[in-house]
């Protein structure tokens, strides 16, 4: 079939769940571009783009906001977010998804390929960064089009235990978290600041030890008490789409493919980058403290593992 490409721009998120909608609502309110939702559920993103158009029109926005089952509406889109998948329960790891979570993808990214070859794609869906790596050989877009979104939720988490310790305003904390989104996620205390000031000059290291320990933890307890975790990702998601959007090259914490870059090559793991409209143009490479590569070493031996275990 001869698929007709649009010159329009438009951003589609696929998986209309929790934090699919949240992050539409979200871009909604910030008048960002047109949306389209797509999911496999019958009616929902026909039902949650009729909710957030009418929440537009209150706010005199007028983004076109589209729900649909069919992929084909997402020809034409600038960016593609993926939040399709299982989430985890509690008690759950976010490898424990791995096997259904990885055919969900492969099955996602064919229908990105074919129908929006051109768009840049932001993967949320866990295990994170075996996905982003699924979705990447899947498509076999080019490297700097394929990204996830980890980092940025793993750095909320952090700040807010930081701004907790020192009673300083969340607004002054530049934070870093890298490595695997998972159970080795990397927080980093050397390029961690208060407004420039390093962390150091304000914690002590069992302070720090206490908050990196927290920053891992905390999502476990979110999912315990609410079921899953949504309006902090979806910010995270939103920053990144809005960074691409508007060519911010903003220097963030994401998921990417390296090749040699700290020390790795073959997989696709949380490192500072800078993203721009054209997806990830740039990987920030850091010396890091004994403690903090242990730990990204282990996050890198995590996915390599999971990588291994299954069929691409
Ligand atoms: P949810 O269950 O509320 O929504 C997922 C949606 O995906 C469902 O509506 C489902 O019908 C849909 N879906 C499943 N297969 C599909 C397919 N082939 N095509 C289109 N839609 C499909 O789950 P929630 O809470 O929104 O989480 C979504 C994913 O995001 C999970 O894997 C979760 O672990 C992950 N997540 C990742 C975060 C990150 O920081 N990277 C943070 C929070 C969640």
């Amino acid at each position: 079939m001869q698929i007709e490409e649009t010159t329009d721009q438009m951003i589609s998120i696929v998986g209309s769940g929790r934090v699919g909608s949240t992050l539409a609502m979200i871009l909604v309110q910030r008048n960002i571009d047109d949306i389209t939702l797509v999911d496999v559920i019958p009616k929902l993103p026909e039902g949650e783009a009729l909710d957030l158009s009418h929440m537009a029109a209150e706010l005199g926005v007028d983004v076109k906001i589209k729900g649909s089952n069919d992929y084909s509406d997402i020809r034409g889109s600038d960016i593609v977010v993926v939040t399709a998948g299982l989430a985890r329960k509690p008690d759950m790891t976010r490898m424990d998804l791995l096997t259904k979570n990885t055919g969900i993808a492969k099955a996602v990214s064919n229908e990105v390929a074919k129908y929006a070859p051109d768009s840049k794609l932001l993967w949320v869906a866990n295990p994170l960064d075996v996905l982003v790596y699924v979705a990447l050989k899947t498509t076999g877009f080019k490297k700097g089009k394929v990204f996830g979104m980890g980092g940025m939720l793993d750095v909320s988490r952090f700040k807010e235990f930081l701004a907790d310790y020192l009673q300083i305003s969340r607004s002054s904390i530049s934070a870093l978290v890298i490595g695997e989104h998972g159970e080795s996620m990397t927080p980093v205390p050397s390029y961690t600041s208060v407004y420039g000031i390093p962390i150091k000059n304000f914690l002590t290291e069992q302070q720090l030890d206490e908050a990196v320990d927290k920053t891992r933890k905390v999502a476990a307890e979110v999912i315990a008490k609410k079921g899953a975790t949504f309006y902090a990702p979806a910010n995270g998601i939103a920053r990144m789409v809005e960074a691409i959007h508007y060519d911010k090259k903003a220097l963030l914490p994401l998921c990417t493919y390296l090749e040699g870059e700290y020390g790795v090559s073959g997989l696709c793991i949380g490192v500072p980058a800078v993203l721009g409209k054209d997806g990830v143009e740039r990987i920030v490479e850091l010396k890091l403290s004994e403690k903090e590569r242990q730990s990204f070493d282990k996050g890198v031996a995590n996915v390599k593992e999971a990588i291994s275990s299954i069929q691409i």
